[in-house]
This record gives structure tokens, sequence and C-alpha cells, in this order.
């Protein structure tokens, strides 16, 4: 039952990610919407099926009432002493019927052409999509989803429900789905999150009737019992496992009564015990934390007409979010004709030469990503706007990285900086002594930008650029800058990131002996 409900959960949560090497469907919006294509196909094949199937159970439901008819006039005629099979014409009727119809009938049931057809087109939608998603897939799918529970303090019936960090949506799961999950998660070893998901199940499973509750309510209790032994709580394992027995005393359950008296659970490490994840995780719903002391002067906003000949006629808009480090906002750099424009290039990257597509999938990032030259007039005109705001010199900046996260997409806590010693590749450009890094799409809920040490959240704006220093002055790497892009809950977030090297900015920003500055 779960191979066949996985491709069945795949499905479902298609609809609920917008947004991924093999596998990864979910942080790729084009390979999400092949999806759904996919998903519309075979509708749209099994509507026809069933219609097809209707309509020839209808032919065969006409053609017994048509005979049950004749029988019934047949004995009518019997009551009145008359021998319906003397007739001549009852009896080439009965005959024809036993010759031809019935035949006929036989042979179309024989044939099941229909359902062939059925086979046939569902085989073919499978060669077309290249890689139809797996259980790797459907995992990822989950952790996607438990890592929004964890970003954004949601409990398992909050994202059942829909309700996602405040915000209402259509999308709400069953208890077979919380069963799946909770199933996927148990294999994942993830048995806290497991838990919760398989409570869910049974508790969402009390609310239907149906013939097979009582088969599914008992695997649910299964899983609940091995996630529990695995937590480390076997007498509420027994328990469990006594009260399944107390309501379907046939169930098998030695195999799990014997994992029970031997296991030894696991004592899994969480990655949310880190220093900085609660920070992080408090940002990133938008949530200053007030017992930290930062360098935030009151927001200072400002319209900056001085800083170069380009904006002498259109003032830059600059919002300092933090003085040292630096960490400002550039409103409206790129409008949304320029933006489609860079999106277009990377499209026809990913099309044209899909190998120079990046998927990162590690659990740490969850991104898919192009790079993109200053060979196309767009792009170089980019680059000279980021060199007239940050007055480095672009002769010699990295090509610009874009990525696109999707829903659960992120980029946990990171620096940008390699620090010492420089991989051979930057031994001549020098580190990163800052980035840019540009919005190319609004989110509709979540994907901040969080810089956990400095108690800072920006939200994407579309066209909106943030500059910051990974360097102090000294060249020496600046701690402060760890940054994370939070899991976005619904929309889908692509950021342009240009890297600025040290070398050739000598004079541009000049550097110090005080290496703390
Ligand atoms: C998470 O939400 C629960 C309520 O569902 C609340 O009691 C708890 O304080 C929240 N935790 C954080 C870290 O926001
Ligand atoms: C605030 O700025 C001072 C120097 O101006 C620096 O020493 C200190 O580390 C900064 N505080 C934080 C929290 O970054
Ligand atoms: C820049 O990228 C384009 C594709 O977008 C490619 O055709 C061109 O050869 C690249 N130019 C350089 C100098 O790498
Ligand atoms: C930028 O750096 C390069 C390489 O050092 C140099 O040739 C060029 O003149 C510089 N550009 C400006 C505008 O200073």
């Amino acid at each position: 039952m779960l191979s066949q409900s996985c491709i069945y959960l795949c499905l479902l949560l298609s609809g609920f990610f917008g947004i991924l090497v093999s596998g990864e469907f979910y942080s790729s919006i084009e390979k999400m919407e092949i999806l759904g294509e996919m998903e519309e196909t075979l509708v749209e094949a099994t509507r026809s099926y069933l219609v097809q199937q209707q309509q020839q159970l209808q032919l065969l439901s006409s053609f017994v009432d048509h005979i049950r008819r004749e029988h019934a006039s047949a004995s009518e005629m019997h009551e009145q002493n008359e021998e319906y099979l003397e007739q001549p014409l009852q009896a080439f009727r009965l005959i024809k019927r036993l010759v031809l119809d019935w035949k006929d009938l036989n042979h179309l049931l024989a044939m099941n052409e229909l359902k062939a057809n059925y086979r046939n087109t569902l085989d073919e939608m499978a060669k077309e999509v290249e890689v139809l998603p797996n259980l790797e897939e459907l995992q990822g799918a989950i952790k996607g989803l438990v890592r929004l529970q964890s970003v954004y303090n949601l409990t398992a019936s909050d994202l059942a429900d829909g309700n996602l960090n405040g915000k209402k949506t259509d999308s709400a799961l069953n208890w077979r789905d919380c069963f799946e999950i909770g199933v996927q998660l148990y294999e994942m070893a993830e048995y806290k999150r497991a838990l919760e998901w398989l409570v869910l199940a049974d508790k969402l499973l009390d609310e239907v009737q149906g013939d097979d509750t009582l088969k599914m309510a008992t695997e649910v209790y299964e899983y609940l019992a091995l996630t529990y032994i695995e937590l480390g709580e076997k007498d509420t394992a027994q328990e469990t496992l006594t009260k399944l027995l107390t309501w379907n005393s046939a169930r098998p359950t030695q195999n799990i009564q014997a994992h029970l008296d031997h296991r030894m659970p696991k004592c899994p490490i969480k990655k949310e015990d880190s220093e900085y994840f609660s920070d992080y995780v408090r940002l990133c719903q938008g949530k200053r934390l007030p017992e930290i002391k930062t360098n935030q002067s009151s927001p200072r906003c400002y319209l900056d007409s001085n800083r170069h000949a380009y904006f002498k006629l259109s003032p830059l808009k600059v919002e300092q979010v933090n003085l040292d480090p630096d960490i400002n906002i550039y409103y409206g750099v790129l409008n949304d004709n320029q933006i489609k424009s860079i999106l277009r290039l990377s499209d026809e990257l990913d099309s044209f030469r899909s190998t120079h597509r990046k998927y990162v999938i590690s659990d740490m990032r969850i991104s898919q990503q192009v790079w993109l030259n200053y060979s196309s007039p767009i792009m170089r005109t980019y680059r000279q706007l980021v060199g007239a705001i940050s007055g480095f010199n672009m002769t010699n900046v990295e090509i610009m990285q874009l990525a696109n996260y999707g829903i659960g997409g992120h980029y946990e806590p990171h620096i940008d900086y390699m620090g010492s010693p420089l991989p051979p590749y930057y031994a001549k450009r020098g580190d990163r002594i800052s980035t840019s890094m540009i919005y190319l799409s609004d989110v509709q809920q979540g994907g901040y930008t969080v810089f956990p040490t400095q108690n800072v959240f920006v939200k994407p704006v579309k066209g909106s650029m943030i500059l910051w220093y990974n360097q102090l002055r000294s060249l020496n790497p600046d701690h402060r800058t760890l940054h994370a892009g939070c899991a976005v809950i619904e929309g889908i977030k692509r950021i342009g990131n240009i890297w600025i090297h040290s070398s050739y900015q000598e004079f541009r920003r000049p550097c110090t002996l005080n290496s703390e500055e």
C-alpha cells in the first residue's frame, strides 16, 4: 500500500509545493509544472476510460433488460397456454441472441480493449516524463514540510489544516496523508516528528467512518508503537500494542513485540540544538530579538543622488539596516522588465545547456542555480549598477549566481567568505570582500534573508538589492556576516548573487592596519 499511496501523495504534494539531479522536484517550479501537467493528463485519461466503461456497462445493462423483458413476456404467454418457442419469430430471436449477441458481448469483455487502451496511455505518459518522482522525492518533500514546521513553529495540525504562519490556504491534508508523512518520517529516523504526525493521523482517523478504518487504525497503531520504541518510551509502546490487540486480536504483532523487547533506542542528534538555530528561527518569523544589543540605529532611509552620476536624475533609495557591519538595502535597482530579461537568460541557459544547471540538494541548502556571465546588455547594465552602488571596481567580479528557492527551499546560516587558506581559484582574486544579493521575485510568504548575530531580517522585495561586506577593512573575515535564507512557505524566491573580490579594490576601500576594524 505504501508505494501506491506514495505516488498519490507525491501528486498531492505537488499541488502543495510550488517549487528541484535525480530528484528534488519540489525545488523546481519547472519540474513541478511538468508533474502538474502529467497529472492533468492522468485525470483526463482516467475520466475518458470511465466514461467509455460506463457506456459499455450501459449497453450491457440495456441488453440484459431487453432479454428479461422477453423472458417476462414469454412466461406471460406460457400462462396463457401458448407455447412461446413455438412461435417462429421468438425461436429465431433466441437463437440469434445466443449465436450473435451473447458472443459479441463475450468478445467485448474478453478483449477488454478499453482497459488495454487506458494502460497504454499511462505507459506512454510515464515514458514522456523523464524521471517520475520516486521515494527519495517524496521524502524530500516531507523534509520540506518538516522544515517549515521547525522554522515557523507550526504544528502538524497547523500544516494539515493548511494554516501556514497565520495564513489559511486551501490545501488541507487528510488522515491518510498524515499517516504517510508519519511513516516516511519514521523511515528517515525523524522519530519526534513522526510521532506528531502519527498521533494526528490517529485523531483524524477517529473522525471518519469507513470499512477499512479498523485495518488502517491497526497500521497507525503499529507505527505508533514502533516510533515510541525508537523514542525510548517502551511503556507507551507496550500500551499501544496492547490496545491494538484489544480490538484486533487476530493481528500478528509478534515482530513488533520482539522489537520492543530487544531494541535499544537510538539518540538522534538534532540540528535544532545548534547555537544560532533559535535566533535564526525567530528572525525568519519576522521577530527581532529584544535582548540582543546590536548596532542598529532606528532604521535610516534616505535618497542618495551623489553616489554616482547614475543617480543624479533618479536618486538611489537606501535603507541602512545595520551600521557595523554595514548592511544596506537599495530599492528599485532593477525594474520588472529588466528582471524579466535576466530570468529569460536563465531559462535559455536552462533549456539549452541543462548540464550547466546545478542542483544543490544537501539538506543545508535546497535551491537550484545557474550562472550568468556579462555578455548580454542587461547583465552588463546590472554589473555597472552594482559597481556604481558599491563603489567597487567590477572588472574582475565573479559571474552572477542565480538561485531559485522553491517551497521549503532555504539556505541555513552560513558565511560567504572562504577564509584562509584561500582555495587556489581565489588566490589571485582575493576573498569575497562583499556580497550583493538582488531579489528577482517577491515571495508570498517566508523566504526572509536573516543575519542571526545582527538581529536583522530582510523581507524579499522584487528589484531590491542587499549589499554587505564580508571582510573587515583589514581584510580579515567578518564573522558577524553569518546569514541565512529562510524556508519559503508560499511562492518562489529568486535571487541573484554577485561576489566582489578583494583584489583590485585597494583604492576603493582602503584597508587599515587595525585588524579589529
Ligand atoms: C511555538 O508555538 C507554541 C504554540 O503553538 C508556543 O507555545 C511556543 O512558545 C512557540 N515557540 C516559539 C519558539 O515561538
Ligand atoms: C557594534 O559595533 C562595534 C564597533 O562599532 C563592534 O565592536 C561590535 O562588535 C558591534 N556589535 C555587534 C553586535 O555587532
Ligand atoms: C556567456 O554565456 C552565454 C550564454 O548565456 C554563452 O553563449 C557565452 O559563450 C558566454 N560567454 C563567455 C565569455 O563565457
Ligand atoms: C579596475 O581594475 C582594473 C584591473 O586592475 C583596471 O585595469 C581598471 O582600470 C580599473 N577600473 C577603474 C574604473 O578603475
